[in-house]
């Protein structure tokens, strides 16, 4: 009683903050469900929320439920008051974190990495830079796809995904005074739909933000007026996911649930983990059932689907949700005590991420720049002036910058010279099989696995000999001293793996990133840090009397030193999982296919960001919930023809 009476307020205290109505709609217990839905989503995040919106809305006779793990939150901006990532911990929805197994060919390193655990999901705990890819990064996944995706009605490049993209988000265009003074550009045609997620510019930059801007040119890097409408190589200004007037953080959780309520056909049950799918007469009996347990009191039951499973669950956790349900590579099930339903060696296998080290260095000469991000620890009157200046309609000030928003995006042939014999390189691994030996060891014996493996790197070969296509991407808000120049390899060739804690089913997932395995990774590492060393170089940099800390001019000499540089010193995890759910053909290794149905299953799809096979170069969140978009139109076709 206490408990359900403690929750319910705290819901509703949580729901006030937020400006969000509680409904009846939000369920914390199996006997407020129906006996049966339409449609259930697993994971009411990024994706499964954009999706359970739109179906809900499409069928109001339909009843959809989604299933969510977390609870509802109230979900700062990454750079809001009080609390900030300068001066505190953030002050954010709950979020798993991940340490990944030691990486050792990454000099044993492991990579940390979060999801979001919320109504929201990872969209309520990002980093709001706010990006799509290139047109090429989407056009990869259909030539990945070989001739089946080439002639399926459904396509997934960028032709196929533009519509979605901009029906998923409402650009509002910066004030006029703020644009001028920051020369922000942007083209409204890569825009023009009028989705429930926010996209806008900051009222605010800092004020070395321009520094940066203006090495980058010295290195021959062009400004791009707008980087949304698939071509995205130069210096982009890029959005943020914030509400245009109060800064605040725009995500699926507001979007796609409580700015939408109330719909009564649309259930959200909270604190609950779907355990798995549950087919009674094998994976074409479907649609499956789904099992759940109730995090309150450990309550396991079935609930029952009439139309579709869509599983959402995100990159980490969704392979999770398929291995359980005896959906996977069989020999991993069968070392966790899984009955086999469906021998699928792909789930939880194609993990990649963005990765990489940085280039640092300080000033000799003065630096001397107001207002610097350092200003807010050392500065209390700035820190108060711009506590209210974030309170004010429309808020200004820093508080409305969330990490930044500017990047550079630069291709391979614009990074190095020698890009062709890394290409080269790269085709001949793949049409000599030898590719094959760089798979993770438990599917590495799969022919399918074997030849989506050779197709995605003959695709990647195409992309990065594309003088277009990003494959370095570096963002930054500021220069201040230690200057760092993050190097994201936006296109890694190394597959690493999400698998079942053999011992505990229902615990965390074993990532084993495997970054570096494919050691053409490391050729494109070399390439990307030394073109970043030209930094140093600049007059800008010069002027400042800036000297490089490292890699330093001795290790970035030498190939071998520089290797080890990059092992020691990467991140390995830009917070982008990705890919362990692939859309590749079934010979190839996939997962789902073009209509995002789960090979050899009945009701069954998956919708989130596992469903890529190749990792796009750009933070994730446009993406998903493009994918989300598409997946909904895809479903809401289907069933309307039914
Ligand atoms: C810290 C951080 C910073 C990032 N920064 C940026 C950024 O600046 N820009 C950007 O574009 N992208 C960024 N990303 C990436 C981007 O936000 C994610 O890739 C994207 O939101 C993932 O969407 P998804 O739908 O695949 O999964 P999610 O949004 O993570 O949704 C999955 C949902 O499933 C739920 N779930 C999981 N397992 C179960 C289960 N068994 N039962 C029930 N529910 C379950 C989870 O609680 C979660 O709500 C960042 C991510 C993180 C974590
Ligand atoms: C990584 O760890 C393994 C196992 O402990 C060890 O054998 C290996 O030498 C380590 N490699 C490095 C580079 O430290
Ligand atoms: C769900 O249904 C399956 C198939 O009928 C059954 O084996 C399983 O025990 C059920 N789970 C629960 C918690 O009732
Ligand atoms: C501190 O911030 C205030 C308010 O913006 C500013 O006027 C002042 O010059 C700053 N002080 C220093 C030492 O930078």
């Amino acid at each position: 009683m206490i408990f359900l009476s403690t929750a319910v307020l705290s819901l509703a205290a949580l729901a006030s903050a937020a400006g969000v109505p509680s409904h009846s709609s939000v369920k914390r217990q199996v006997t407020q469900l129906r006996s049966k839905y339409d449609f259930v989503i697993v994971g009411g995040g990024t994706t499964g929320l954009t999706v359970a919106d739109r179906l809900s809305a499409a069928f109001p006779k339909k009843n959809v439920l989604v299933i969510e793990y977390g609870d509802v939150h109230f979900a700062p901006g990454v750079f809001d008051p009080p609390t900030d990532w300068i001066t505190a911990a953030p002050d954010a929805p709950p979020a798993w974190t991940f340490l990944s197994l030691p990486n050792p060919e990454m000099a044993n390193t492991s990579a940390f990495v979060k999801v979001g655990q919320a109504v929201g999901g990872s969209s309520t705990v990002n980093g709001m830079f706010f990006d799509r890819g290139s047109r090429f990064d989407y056009d990869a996944w259909t030539e990945a796809g070989g001739k089946a995706f080439a002639k399926s009605k459904v396509k997934w490049d960028w032709q196929g995904l533009f519509p979605f993209f901009k029906k998923s988000v409402t650009f509002t265009k910066p004030d006029a005074a703020i644009a001028q003074r920051y020369k922000y550009t942007w083209d409204v045609s890569a825009y023009g739909g009028l989705g429930p997620i926010h996209s806008s510019f900051s009222s605010f930059q800092w004020a070395d933000q321009t520094v940066l801007g203006k090495a980058w040119t010295e290195i021959g890097i062009k400004p791009a007026k707008e980087c949304a409408g698939g071509n995205k190589e130069g210096i982009c200004w890029v959005p943020a996911s914030q509400h245009p007037v109060t800064a605040k953080r725009s995500h699926a959780g507001l979007g796609h649930y409580a700015d939408v309520q109330p719909r009564a056909n649309y259930d959200l049950l909270l604190k609950h983990q779907v355990v798995r799918v549950v087919y009674r007469n094998g994976p074409k009996s479907g649609p499956p059932l789904v099992e759940v347990k109730s995090l309150a009191d450990g309550h396991l039951f079935n609930v029952t689907v009439t139309g579709e499973v869509v599983v959402s669950a995100g990159a980490l956790h969704t392979p999770t949700v398929l291995q359980r349900s005896g959906i996977g590579p069989a020999s991993v099930l069968s070392a966790a005590g899984i009955p086999l339903v469906l021998d699928l060696p792909g789930v939880g296998s194609n993990f990649q991420d963005h990765s990489g080290p940085p280039v640092t260095w300080t000033y000799t000469k003065p630096y001397t720049f107001f207002p610097l991000p350092s200003d807010m620890v050392t500065n209390a009157t700035f820190k108060a002036e711009t506590t209210a200046a974030f309170a004010e309609t429309p808020a200004r000030g820093p508080y409305t910058l969330a990490g930044g928003n500017s990047a550079i995006y630069v291709s391979l042939p614009h990074t190095t010279p020698s890009y062709q014999s890394i290409i080269a390189k790269i085709r001949q691994m793949a049409t000599s099989g030898a590719s094959t030996a760089f798979l993770p060891p438990d599917i590495r014996s799969d022919p399918t696995m074997a030849a989506g493996y050779a197709s995605q790197l003959l695709a990647l070969a195409t992309l990065l000999s594309n003088p277009a296509a990003p494959s370095l991407e570096t963002p930054w808000a500021t220069a201040e001293s230690p200057g760092t120049a993050w190097s994201f390899l936006l296109h890694p060739l190394s597959r690493g793996t999400v698998r079942l804690d053999s011992a505990d089913h229902l615990a965390q997932p074993i990532l084993d990133y495997r970054a570096g395995t494919n050691p053409v990774d490391f050729d494109l590492h070399l390439a990307h840090v030394r073109y970043l060393r030209k930094l140093l170089e600049t007059p800008t940099l010069k002027g400042y009397g800036a000297v490089e800390v490292a890699p330093g001019s001795e290790v970035a000499g030498d190939d071998d030193a520089l290797r080890a540089y990059v092992k020691q010193s990467s991140t390995l995890s830009f917070m982008h999982p990705c890919c362990t759910a692939a859309m590749m053909p079934r010979e190839k290794g996939g997962v789902v296919g073009t209509e995002l149905k789960v090979h050899g299953a009945e009701g069954l799809r998956v919708a989130d960001m596992s469903v890529m096979p190749l990792v796009p170069g750009t933070h994730l969140s446009a993406t998903a919930y493009a994918v989300g978009e598409k997946a909904a139109d895809i479903i809401i076709q289907e069933w309307k023809k039914r």
